[in-house]
Order: structure tokens, then sequence, then C-alpha cells
């Protein structure tokens, strides 16, 4: 499989950082397409726990090549930090990172718009990790934004800030009422950003190109998951880019005719952080003990996630968008707990019955889960190393969603570390 895009399948944190980091040992190239630093991919190695943002998940492999491709925006202050906290670790970082010319950045003010907006809205508001994700986006399709190349000469870059600060100024100041940034005072600080990226910037494009010519091994890694894309997720409660696998070819410049596989990563229940629909949520007990067991807490913001059941159709319309040849299962481990597990099999809804996620939030927050229960099977999984010796009833559980979702689920997670990770096949 010379590329292969890695989707998540459901509301973001199914484990995308940890399956990139195992497969990353059989990977030449691993390149993040899309999302900034609103993504949070933890890594567990030998017990260490590294949180990654930005940086591609196979930065902590030498071999690696990491690239973070066109599709992404760059927060440069946010980059410098974590380019330093990985070599801080000890990773090599030199001679291993690639940073697109053409990647839109993420200014100071960008992050401010995106909370005086949230603000604006109230109850209202999407629930958005506050790190101007939407504002940068914007302002690449209004075609008024930076790139990474405006990175390369600090005298035009400092014209162009100056430009959009004051038309982000303007907004912040008239629109939302909240007041404006002094963008002089970080404009420093910002250069010395650029210049710290400066080394790493290149025309990914040719690189990736060159190297699917080569036959070299690229893994395209997806940042959030597929019902948060801004076309096939619950909008408008989504983020403001493509993580669904066409994202992948716009976001990294690989023309879909290159791509050999594509991976679904789906949690073997549902969360999600932030506002917007979630049939399956269990706002009782029993969604406490899920997040507790499952330590869900957002990795980027450290917000309790809202937990709730596996939901067969949220993850049938992901399947349907990302057409995924394999899935892996995350976080079997944390269902231990339960004497049963129920698993939603389709949704009632104002419009009758459904096996897949509607599109029209109108209707969606009309949907009543069905549910089928499984037995659970009470026992740790955190130290099954041999897929032969898991329970009865957790091979039953995966059975079920194999045939539910009609996907093929060819590896299985039983905890964080590297280690925890059964294959299948
Ligand atoms: P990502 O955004 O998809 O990379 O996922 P996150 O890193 O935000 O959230 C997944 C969390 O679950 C992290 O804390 C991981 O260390 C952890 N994790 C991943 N796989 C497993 C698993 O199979 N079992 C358990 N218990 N934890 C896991
Ligand atoms: P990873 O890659 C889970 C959610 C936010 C909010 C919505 C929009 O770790 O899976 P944004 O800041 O992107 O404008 O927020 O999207 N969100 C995520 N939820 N995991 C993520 O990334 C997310 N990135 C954004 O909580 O609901
Ligand atoms: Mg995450």
């Amino acid at each position: 499989m010379a590329v292969t895009i890695l989707v998540g399948c459901q509301w973001g944190d199914e484990g995308k950082g940890k399956i990139v980091d195992v497969l990353s040992s059989q990977m030449d190239v691993v390149a993040r397409y899309q999302g900034g630093n609103n993504a949070g991919h933890t890594v567990v190695i030998h017990g260490d726990k590294y949180v990654l943002h930005i940086l591609p998940s196979g930065i902590l492999h030498d071999r690696v090549t990491s690239v973070i491709g066109n599709g992404v925006v760059i927060d440069p202050r946010a980059l410098v930090e974590e380019i330093n906290e990985v070599e801080g670790h000890g990773f090599g970082i030199n001679g291993k990172l690639m940073i697109s010319e053409q990647a839109h950045l993420i200014l100071p003010q960008h992050a401010m718009l995106d909370r005086a907006r949230e603000l604006s809205l109230g109850e209202g508001k999407i629930g958005t990790t506050g790190k101007g994700i939407g504002s940068a986006y914007g302002e690449k399709m209004a075609r008024r934004g930076l790139r990474v190349c405006d990175l390369r000469d600090s005298k035009k870059f400092t014209e162009k800030y100056r430009s959009l600060a004051f038309y982000c100024n303007e907004m912040l100041e008239k629109y939302y009422g909240q007041e404006p940034i002094d963008a002089d005072s970080l404009l420093d600080e910002l250069l010395d950003c650029a210049a710290r990226i400066r080394p790493f910037i290149a025309d990914t494009v040719t690189y990736l190109n060159d190297a699917v010519r080569a036959k070299k091994q690229i893994l395209c890694e997806g940042a959030q998951g597929v019902l948060l894309d801004v076309d096939f997720g619950t909008y408008p409660f989504v983020t403001s880019s493509n993580p669904s696998p066409g994202g992948a070819c716009t976001g990294l410049g690989i023309s879909p005719r290159f791509i050999d596989n594509i991976m679904g990563v789906v949690k073997a229940y549902t969360t999600r952080v932030g506002s917007g629909p979630l049939p399956t949520e269990l706002l009782d007990q029993v969604g406490e003990d899920l997040r507790k067991e499952g330590g869900e807490f957002g990795a980027t913001t450290g917000r309790p996630r809202r937990c709730g059941w596996f939901d067969a159709p949220a993850v049938r319309r992901s399947l349907q968008v990302s057409g995924c040849t394999e899935i892996t299962l995350t976080k079997l481990d944390v269902l231990s707990i339960f004497d049963e597990i129920p698993i939603c099999t389709s949704y009632e809804t104002s419009e009758g019955s459904t096996q897949l996620l509607p599109f029209d939030m109108e209707i969606l927050k009309t949907a009543k889960p069905v549910y089928e229960s499984m037995p659970g099977w009470k026992v740790p999984l955190s130290d099954v190393r041999d897929p032969k010796d898991l329970p009865k009833e957790t091979v039953d559980y995966i059975k079920r969603i194999e045939k539910l979702l009609n996907t093929r689920i060819t590896m299985a997670s039983v905890g964080p570390d590297r280690r925890q990770t059964l294959c299948l096949d």
C-alpha cells in the first residue's frame, strides 16, 4: 500500500494519533492534510505521553519525513512552541520536517475573532477550540489570507500582516464591540517565529508526488473526524476544513488516482467535544462512568468530552463519504466495565426510520436512537496481545459492528500504548 489515508470516522478523538504512530514504523512519510492546532493527537510510547497538535504524529519516528500540507492552517507561534517541545523531549526535527509554502497562517487576530464570534453566539455557540481555525480558513476562502511563503521575506510579511490586522481589528471593534489588538506589539515575535520556521518551508507538492512515483510508503493523517467535516458533518457544528479523504487530495496535492488505501479509525463508543447533536449521548451516571474510564477529556482544551454508546448510523454516514477499505476499532478496553453494551443500529426521526445520520439538523434533532444490546465481557483487555485471547463477547461485539458497518475491522486497540494494538487479519 503506497498511499494510505487515515481518517477519524466520528466527531474526532477516535485515537488517530495512536494509530498513526503504530503505522509509522512502516512509513517513509507521514503528512497532515487539514485542520490546525485545534487537533490533539496523543501518542504513548512506553508509558510516556506526547500530545501533538500541528506536527504529524509520525514525527516521533526517526526515519519518517513529516509533512505539513497546503491544506493545514498554521499558527506560527504554536508551531514553534511544539517544535521546541518535541526537540526538548530528544526527538530530532531537522531534516525530517517539511512545511508547505502554500499552507495558510493563523494570526493572533484570528483566535481573537474566533472567540469574539463564539461569545456573540451565546447559547448557540459552536464550542470551538478558540484557536482561530474558522477565521483563518475564512480568510483563505475570501482570498485575503497570509501563507507560509509570506514568511520568507520579513519586509513583505510585515506589510501584509499589518493590512490583514487592520481588517481584523475593524471586525473586532466595529462588529463584535471588542478591544482591537495592537498588531505591531506582536510583530517581533512573529518575525522570530518566521526565522525559526523558514528552514522547513518547501514545495511539499513536488516532494510528495516524487515520493508517490518512487513508491514510498505515505500515510496521510487526518485531523478531527468526518462528522466534523464542513461539507459532510453536522453543520454548522463542524470545523472549517475537510477531514474526509477528499481533503487529503486537495490538502496535499496528491491525485485521487494515487490513493491505495483508506483506513477509518472508529472508537468502540461515541464522544464529541463542543456543541451540536449527539444522538446517543448519555447524560446520566453511565455517561460519567464512560468519560472517567475512557479518560475522555479534550487533548487540546481539557474540556470534558460528551459520551454515548456506539452509533452505527453516524459511522455509516462517515463510511459512505470516505469509502474506507478497513477500520481500526479503538478503546475496546474501556467497555470492560459494563454488564451490557447497547449499540445504536438506526434512528427514528420526524421523517421516519433511517440507517444514516441525516444531514438536515432539523431532522437530526428529532433522531431517537434504536438500540440493541450486547453482553459485556467484564474482564480487562489491556494486557491482551493476541486476538485469540480476546473474550468471546468482545469478538462478538467487534463482529456485530463489522456487520452493521459492512466494512472489515482489521485492527483493534486495547490501550493507549503502541503495544496495545491487535492485528485481526
Ligand atoms: P485523536 O485526536 O484521534 O488522536 O485522539 P486523542 O488523542 O485526542 O484521544 C484519544 C485518547 O485515547 C488519548 O488519550 C489516547 O492516548 C487514548 N487511547 C487511544 N487508543 C486507546 C485505547 O485503545 N484504549 C484506551 N484506553 N485509550 C486509548
Ligand atoms: P482531533 O484531531 C474533537 C471540534 C470543536 C468544535 C468544532 C469546531 O484531536 O480529533 P474549531 O476549533 O475546529 O473551529 O471547532 O470542532 N473539534 C474537535 N473535536 N477533536 C478534534 O481534533 C477537534 N478539532 C475541533 O470542539 O466542536
Ligand atoms: Mg484529539
